[in-house]
């Protein structure tokens, strides 16, 4: 793989494949470029194979587009590199393990608009005011609790009005499940539950997955960053890149 492409720090970023990585740089620097080429060199100079590599992002566009620089310096064998989105990813692992967490195989993703209406629909049940409790603010806090792998019965009651989000919440859950239904944030929630209450299942991703790679990383959310933390395991070959002006 030719490096003489790349400034000296990005050459030192691509070589340094073991152990952890950790690269802040600003807009436009070349952080992508450098886990592209990452990439191209495991596999190309290094021998590992693409199966072995896991690379994830936060659009699909960013992710389309990582596949793309991938497959201009590798040809076909960027075809088996797994590079996802977070989401993505969490569909893919849940397609296959969801039996384990209570799930059916069929299981739907809802999307914002099924959310706020099964929202509406607790709200009501609990004879909650939307006029108080605003939908939207509720579904946020409910989102933002999943991003920080808070579960109902933790959800903190420190006043009245999170006492009845925390019921909300709780209901809303429930109808989830009963729904065989899960909303964007348990497709981050649930793989991170998934490996921490199934070792054996965790064991299988991470002996395949022996390099890890994360683009944009300043936007991670907590779930996102125990996923990732959970599937790089003692190897911690893992790379991040991010933004330092965000
Ligand atoms: N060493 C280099 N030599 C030539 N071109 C470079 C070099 N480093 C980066 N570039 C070019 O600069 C542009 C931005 O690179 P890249 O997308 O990797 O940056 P980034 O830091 O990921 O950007 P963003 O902040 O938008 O995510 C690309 O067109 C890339 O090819
Ligand atoms: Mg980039």
């Amino acid at each position: 793989m030719n490096l003489e492409k790349l400034n000296p720090e990005q050459r030192e970023a691509v070589l340094a494949t073991e152990g952890p990585l950790l690269l802040f740089a600003g807009a436009g620097s070349g952080k992508t470029r450098v886990l592209v080429h990452r990439i191209a060199h495991l596999i190309h100079d290094r021998r590992v194979s693409p199966w072995n590599l896991l690379a994830v992002t936060f659009t699909n566009k960013a992710a389309g587009e990582m596949k793309d620089r991938v497959g201009n310096l590798l040809g076909r064998r960027a075809d088996d590199v797994w590079i996802s989105t977070f989401h993505s990813a969490g569909v893919r692992i849940l397609r296959k393990h969801a039996a384990r967490l209570g799930y059916g195989d069929a299981f739907v993703i809802y999307d914002d608009g099924d959310q706020m209406s099964l929202i509406k629909e607790c709200l009501e049940e609990l004879k909650l005011n939307p006029k108080i409790f605003n939908p939207r603010a509720v579904e946020s806090r409910i989102d933002a609790a999943k991003n920080e792998l808070i579960e109902p019965q933790d959800f903190p009651t420190d006043d009245f009005f999170n006492e009845q989000v925390a019921r909300v919440y709780e209901l809303y859950a429930k109808k989830l499940r009963d729904n065989n239904a899960m909303d964007f944030g348990d497709l981050l929630l649930l793989p991170v539950r998934l490996f921490e209450r199934h070792p054996e299942v965790l064991r299988l991703y991470r002996e395949r997955l022996h390099y890890l790679m994360v683009d944009e990383y300043q936007d991670t959310n907590h779930a996102q960053y125990r996923l990732v933390k959970l599937l790089a395991g003692e190897r911690q070959n893992l790379c991040v890149v991010g933004d330092d002006d965000q």
